[in-house]
């Protein structure tokens, strides 16, 4: 009775698996059906660096009349209320990159890591810095973005 039992226990050990296996297959994946080139981030470590080293949410949120980020606006897109006195190729606004919608992980990888290339592949303007960050730096920043609702 007990080897019944512990054949039984096998045999059904291995129907599951194989189903399992492609359960976990067909479940929609972010990007591709690759692997990600992207390791795990840490949220708060993204939180860190894109308000206090990279300073994404300086240049990217609203502000209020006194010059104050809108809290709830914060990453929606702001304007870039000065320009070089020069003719230039700057942009007067950054968009909106809570989320970092329309980009892939690797888009947001490469976005980070090789310049600020954009999601179209074009060098994106200045005054948005050429970020030339590490991948795991890089992947806590997208982290981070994408946490936000
Ligand atoms: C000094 C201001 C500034 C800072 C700091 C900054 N950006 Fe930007 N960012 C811009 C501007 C301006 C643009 C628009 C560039 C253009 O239109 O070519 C932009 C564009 C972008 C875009 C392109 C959005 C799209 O629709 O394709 C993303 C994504 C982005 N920034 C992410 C970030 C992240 C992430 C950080 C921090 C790690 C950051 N930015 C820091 C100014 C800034």
């Amino acid at each position: 009775m007990r080897s019944f039992v512990a054949i039984a226990t096998f045999a059904i050990v291995v129907a599951i698996n194989p189903v399992s296996a492609q359960s976990r297959r067909t479940t929609p994946a972010p990007a591709t059906a690759e692997p990600s080139i992207l390791p795990a981030g840490n949220v708060q470590h993204g939180r860190y660096l894109a308000e206090r080293v990279a300073m994404c949410v300086e240049c990217h949120s609203a502000r209020d009349g006194e010059g104050r980020i809108i809290e709830p606006d914060k990453y929606l897109g702001g304007n870039i209320p000065f320009a070089p006195p020069w003719p230039n190729d700057w942009a007067t606004r950054a968009p909106r990159n809570r989320g970092l919608v329309g980009y892939d992980d690797k888009a947001a990888l490469r976005l980070l890591t090789e310049g600020a290339i954009g999601r179209d592949g074009r060098q994106l303007r200045p005054p948005m810095p050429r970020f030339f960050m590490t991948t795991q730096d890089a992947a806590d920043v997208i982290a981070f973005l994408r946490s936000l609702h």
